[in-house]
Formats: C-alpha cells, sequence, structure tokens
C-alpha cells in the first residue's frame, strides 16, 4: 500500500524526463532512445535529451524530444544524443552541477544509457543528489553485473563473425595462422562468443591465464595433426602490449606463417541487428515505466528472458562472470 502511494506521487509529479548516453557508443542507443520518447509520449511525458553525455547535463545542452524527432533512427549505429567520456562528473562540483541543471530545468527523472562508467555517475547523483534515475546497460563489451545482454554485443559480436569468416578465406588458402584481436577492454565476453561461433581453435581472453609455451605447443600439436591453418581470438583486455605482441611470440616457436588482425572499432558502429534492436525497444520501455512506477536507483536488464532491476550500485561494484559452460563448450570444440 505504501509503494502504491509512492508510485502514485511519483506518477503525478514526474512530467519530464531526461535521457543522455554516456561512454563508447553502442549500436542500439538510437532504438533505445527512440522507444524511450515513444513509450513516454504515449503516457504524456515530455522527454528531454542531452546530449554528449554528462557534458551535456553539466552544461546544460538540451533538446526537447517529441515523438517524430526519434523517426528514422531505429536502424542506426551509434547515437545521435552523441556521448563523451566525461572527467568533469567524476568530481563533486561536476555531480552538484548536474544536479542544479535537473532541478532548474524541472527534470523529475533521468534515464542513463550507457555501461559501469555511466553507472558509476548514476550512482553518485542518487545518493548525493537524490536524483531518480534509471540505468539501461549498453555496451559492446556485454560487462555490466545485472543483465545477460547488454545492448550492442549482439551486433558487435556478429560483425566481428563477418570480419572472421572473410579472414578464414585468406588463413585456409594460404595455410596460416591468424590472430584476431576483438574489442572488450577488460574482458572476454566478445572474444568468447566470437570465438564460439566463428570456429576459433584457441581463445584468449583476460578471464584465464596465458601461457605462451603451452599455447604453441598445442598449435603445434594441431598443425601436426594435419590442422592446415588456424585462428585464435584475443581479447583486446588480455595484454596491454596487444594481440601482436603475442603472435610474436608464438610465431617464433610455431612452423607456420602468421598474421595479426585487430578489429577495432568497426566493432562498434554499423546498423544494430534485430536482437539489439529488440532487447534496445524493450529496455527503453521497461526504464520509462518502472520510472513512472517509482522505481529508481536501478538499472533494468533481462535474465533469462525475465525483465530484471538491479540497484545501480551493484552493476558496477560486482562482477559480472563469463558462462563456464561455453568456455569448456570452446575447448571441447576446437580441434
Ligand atoms: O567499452 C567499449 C569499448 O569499445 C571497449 O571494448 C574498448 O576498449 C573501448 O571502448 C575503446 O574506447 P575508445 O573509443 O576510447 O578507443
Amino acid at each position: 500500500m505504501k509503494r502504491e502511494n509512492k508510485a502514485m506521487a511519483t506518477k503525478r509529479k514526474m512530467k519530464k524526463i531526461g535521457v543522455l548516453t554516456s561512454g563508447g557508443n553502442a549500436p542500439g542507443m538510437n532504438a533505445c532512445i527512440r522507444a524511450i520518447v515513444r513509450s513516454a509520449s504515449s503516457r504524456r511525458v515530455e522527454i528531454v535529451g542531452i546530449r554528449r553525455g554528462y557534458w551535456g547535463l553539466i552544461n546544460k545542452d538540451m533538446i526537447p524530444l517529441g515523438e517524430m524527432r526519434v523517426s528514422g533512427i531505429l536502424q542506426r549505429g551509434g547515437t545521435f544524443l552523441d556521448s563523451e567520456r566525461c572527467e568533469d562528473i567524476k568530481t563533486s562540483e561536476g555531480i552538484e552541477k548536474s544536479i542544479d541543471v535537473l532541478k532548474s530545468s524541472g527534470i523529475g527523472g533521468l534515464i542513463v544509457i550507457g555501461g559501469d562508467g555511466a553507472f558509476r555517475a548514476a550512482t553518485k547523483l542518487a545518493e548525493t543528489g537524490g536524483v531518480k534515475v534509471i540505468g539501461i546497460p549498453a555496451t559492446i563489451d556485454n560487462d555490466v553485473y545485472g543483465t545477460d545482454f547488454s545492448i550492442g554485443f549482439d551486433t558487435a559480436v556478429n560483425t566481428a563473425l563477418q570480419a572472421i569468416d572473410r579472414i578464414r578465406d585468406s588463413a585456409e588458402s594460404l595455410q596460416m595462422l591468424f590472430f584476431v584481436e576483438v574489442m572488450g577492454r577488460s574482458r572476454g565476453f566478445i572474444a568468447l562468443a566470437v570465438g564460439i561461433a566463428g570456429g576459433a581453435n584457441e581463445i584468449l581472453i583476460p578471464e584465464t591465464e596465458t601461457n605462451i609455451g603451452a599455447l604453441s605447443q598445442r598449435l603445434e600439436k594441431r598443425l601436426s595433426k594435419g590442422l592446415k591453418s588456424a585462428l585464435v581470438v584475443v581479447a583486446e583486455g588480455e595484454t596491454p602490449d596487444g594481440a601482436r605482441s603475442i603472435a610474436e611470440k608464438v610465431g617464433k616457436k610455431v612452423n607456420i606463417e602468421y598474421r595479426c588482425v585487430s578489429l577495432g572499432h568497426v566493432q562498434r558502429g554499423g546498423a544494430p541487428t534485430a536482437k539489439d534492436r529488440i532487447l534496445a525497444s524493450e529496455l527503453g520501455v521497461a526504464a520509462v515505466y518502472e520510472l513512472l512506477e517509482g522505481q529508481h536507483g536501478v538499472m533494468v536488464g533481462e535474465s533469462g528472458s525475465t525483465p530484471t532491476c538491479t540497484p545501480l550500485k551493484d552493476t558496477w561494484g560486482k562482477r559480472k562472470e563469463l558462462d563456464p559452460h561455453l568456455l569448456e563448450m570452446l575447448h571441447t570444440l576446437a580441434v
């Protein structure tokens, strides 16, 4: 009953919601903004787009977003609100300024689309100024605790996979060993998914120890069994020196010509997959719903197809584990 009263009071009061995208862009961010605007419009709530992430909040760079303003963006990569990795929001002045801007603009709720950095700042806003904030996970790295998938991950994996399928043509035709570096600043979610879907012989990820000698021996063994080419997927976060440094060390120990390719920012661009568009739409609608129902200080997500709400603090304070079943499967399937 108490909760209902609180929710009703919030419903009455919340007339305007702000939305921003923060950190690295992820395919599907636009689809998410569209879902937020359209679902808020259907409930007669105003949406204000905050440009360039937290920078735009601190500097009051905002645009009103009506339902027609978000036409034609569903399939576009990037974020039409622009984004930024903002240093000022990490300071208490930045937080205070943001709180003042929200108050003076009559913004009753804030939706933050991004990854762990975005949610650290969102937590501070909630704790310091009582800002009613809801997070939506959007990062190709998929490393946010509290959701099986973050917006952009599926597209990045598919983009990397297309590249790997093409690279394989050269690897097989010329009997070469390829090291392919995929993104993932400090985690191996992309590498694991791409490794399984792309039939990698090995994946090197920060979550597991890499022994160059043992890796080289395994590759040599495979080559002696008749393997003509091989593929090693390396997560960017595996080594600060990059996949090339690993490739050079292994290359000295194995009897096969090798190449190293880094897929880089290609993975962060392009039209979102159907899966990412649907996830982005669902989470956008869920964020508006939760905010208007009186929920805040949480990130909306999905676990096993069930909608979830996770305290913002946990999204970056707790570690999301890799699926051990997938890791084991990779070892079983690789010859
Ligand atoms: O967090 C997403 C991500 O793409 C990481 O995988 C990568 O390490 C980082 O962003 C790259 O950031 P920047 O665009 O600043 O080079």
